[in-house]
């Protein structure tokens, strides 16, 4: 039976990674930070792990937990917008701190710890990234703050696909998905959105190591 790691699979998109992973008869272990999203991962049939990604002994937990696992695909999902600003305004340190931490940082720490487990089974480490951090392709400046963010993890996520030996490292833009971040305006449903990146994990092979991919498989800017 193939394994699943979702990190931040409380709501939105990585409880639907969650959910479709095991309604696919895989192992699925995913974290949330709340007892009570444990609690409903644990009766989704799931092995909960508690989890706040900018907490060093909750990753120090993690690693411990996950010692020697072989993980097929493992998904560093958790995410925060920030303030929705729109044009330079410039953030409050604690606002830039809480952003850059819970997309950068935590990457930064969990990546690491992950990217061994899923050496071991040859298998695919993906991280929810935004078309919004694209440098490439950007035409507009609204909330910059998130945008840096995404931007600086794909940097991040480059980074850990040149460590790779053997798993297949992806950037995802989701698209835009209705969930609490996206809102209900959304071009897409959350199991959509999640179907399509589960097909690109599934199709992908080591040519896509370090790509940057939109949940249909099209290749993004940097
Ligand atoms: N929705 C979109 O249109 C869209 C588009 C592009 C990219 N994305 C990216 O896709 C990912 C998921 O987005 P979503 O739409 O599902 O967002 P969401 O509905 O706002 O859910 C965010 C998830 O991240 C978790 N999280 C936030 N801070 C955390 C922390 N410190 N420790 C652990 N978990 C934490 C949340 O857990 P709690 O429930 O405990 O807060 C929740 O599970 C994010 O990285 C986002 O940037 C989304």
């Amino acid at each position: 039976m193939p394994t699943a790691l979702i990190i931040g699979a409380s709501r939105g998109i990585g409880r639907e990674f969650a959910r479709q992973y095991k309604a696919d008869g895989w192992r699925v272990i995913a974290t949330a930070r709340k007892s009570e999203d444990l609690a409903e991962l644990t009766a989704h049939g799931c092995e909960a792990l508690p989890l706040d990604v900018n907490k060093l002994n909750d990753c120090a937990g993690l690693a411990w937990r996950l010692d020697d696992e072989k993980i097929d695909v493992a998904i560093f999902n958790a995410g925060l917008l920030g303030p929705r600003t729109p044009s330079m305004q410039s953030p409050e340190q604690t606002t830039f701190d809480e952003v850059m931490h819970t997309n950068v940082l935590a990457a930064m720490r969990i990546l690491p710890l992950l990217l061994p487990l899923v050496e071991n089974a040859a298998g695919k480490l993906a991280v929810l990234s935004s078309d919004m951090g694209s440098i490439g392709s950007r035409n507009n400046p609204q909330v910059w703050l998130y945008r840096a963010s995404k931007a600086a993890v794909n940097s991040v996520l480059k980074d850990t696909s040149l460590c790779a030996q053997s798993a297949t490292c992806i950037a995802f833009h989701p698209g835009w998905v209705q969930t609490d971040m996206g809102g209900p305006g959304a071009q897409l449903t959350v199991d959509v959105s999640v179907a399509g990146m589960r097909k690109v994990l599934a199709e992908s092979s080591r040519e896509k190591n370090g790509c940057f991919l939109s949940y249909s498989g099209t290749q993004l800017d940097w």
